[in-house]
């Protein structure tokens, strides 16, 4: 399967998209592509943008780069409960495009922070609204207390109960 990975923040120390480029590690049998949504920049979202100069090639690029895949690997900064600003920018330009963003795909949601809430909020948001954006959510993990599970040196997860989830998540591509 073609499955495209995206670390739904914009910092280039982002723990999610650590998150993402281990999880993608145990993914071999899979062609995958890991974005930078800084790639993806744009103005903040203003109807008055959008009616004076129309929607980004950015937006365009990012919707169909989400329709060459097969799958979608998502992991999630929470800032304040929610989606980080630059991830939300980056949807809501891309809902202008289309409503349905994630076009019917199957997804893997995750999310991770430093703290024992585990970006907890951001993901049930995430998943919850989905299905109002065509995405199948397939699975989702949210990995608390970051730096404790997860080796800065090896760049895995060490904890053997977050890996077998991990590891369960993704297998349900397999399904697929
Ligand atoms: C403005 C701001 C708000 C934050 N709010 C939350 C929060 O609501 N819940 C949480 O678990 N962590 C929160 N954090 C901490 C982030 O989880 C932490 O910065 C994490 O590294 C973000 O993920 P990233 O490294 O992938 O960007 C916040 C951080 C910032 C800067």
């Amino acid at each position: 399967m073609k499955v495209l990975a995206i670390p739904a923040s914009n910092s280039h120390k982002s723990i999610n998209k650590q998150l993402i480029n281990y999880a993608t590690s145990l993914m071999p049998q899979h062609d995958v592509e890991v974005i930078d949504i800084n790639d993806y920049e744009m103005p903040i979202y203003s109807s008055d943008l959008e009616e004076a100069y129309g929607i980004p090639e950015a937006a365009s690029s990012f919707f169909y780069k989400i329709q060459q895949a097969d799958a979608l690997l998502i992991s999630y900064a929470e800032h304040n409960g929610n989606y980080t600003v630059a991830y939300k920018n980056l949807f809501d330009w891309a809902t202008r495009v289309n409503m349905k963003v994630y076009q019917g795909k199957p997804i893997i949601m995750l999310a991770t922070s430093p703290g024992p809430g585990g970006a907890k909020s951001v993901l049930a948001l995430a998943s919850g609204s989905a299905h109002f954006f065509d995405g199948q959510v397939k699975a989702s993990l949210s990995i608390p207390s970051f730096y404790e599970n997860f080796d800065q040196d090896s760049r895995t997860i060490t904890n053997p109960e977050m890996n077998a989830k991990l590891q369960a998540a993704l297998a349900v591509l397999e399904l697929n």
